[in-house]
């Protein structure tokens, strides 16, 4: 029988997560990131293990007392449609109410997954400015096509 386990990441699934991650990169539907960058946030990262392998992540990074990001989610082609996705945003709302964040939001090229999950659409400039501070380092600045996405958690 398949195990499949929702957990924190641990050092030692930076890797696996680098290469999910640019796997879609190389689609053009998620930015690439190096290993250093996977490591500044990778406690921030949920991941999903299937038979001891690595087959989906996303993150829930905190921007100040009010805010959280739910960011880089993926699951292996292979493994989608399994409801993977939402153990992850399960996973990682389940940390943004334990951690106080009173709002957890998504800039996505996936709004049907999103609002499937419980996220509500709003205008780009609905969200606190601070939070784009990571988008001037991105080719895709100023108009990348992300949709932002907000769940209320309180
Ligand atoms: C988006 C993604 C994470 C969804 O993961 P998943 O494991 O396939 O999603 P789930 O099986 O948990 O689906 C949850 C629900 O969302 C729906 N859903 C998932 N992806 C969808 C999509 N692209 N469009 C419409 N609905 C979608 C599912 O049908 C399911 O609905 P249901 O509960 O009514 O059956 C996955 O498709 C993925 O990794 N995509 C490529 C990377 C990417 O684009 N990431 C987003 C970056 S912002």
């Amino acid at each position: 029988m398949m195990k499949t386990q929702v957990r924190k990441a641990r050092a030692q699934d930076a890797a696996a997560i680098q290469a999910l991650i640019n796997a879609f990169a190389d689609e053009g539907k998620m930015l690439f990131r190096t290993l250093p960058e996977i490591f500044l946030i990778l406690r921030d990262f949920h991941v999903v293990e299937q038979d001891h392998q690595i087959v989906g992540c996303a993150a829930l990074h905190l921007f100040d007392e009010q805010y959280a990001e739910l960011k880089s989610i993926a699951v292996d082609a292979a493994c989608q449609g399994k409801g993977y996705g939402r153990l992850l945003i399960e996973s990682c709302l389940h940390e943004a109410l334990a951690l106080g964040a009173q709002y957890v939001f998504a800039l996505t090229f996936q709004p049907e997954f999103f609002e499937k999950v419980g996220f509500q659409a709003v205008p780009r400039d609905a969200l606190p400015s601070h939070i784009w501070t990571e988008c001037l380092f991105c080719p895709g600045y100023p108009d990348c096509g992300e949709r932002a996405f907000l769940k209320k958690m309180t």
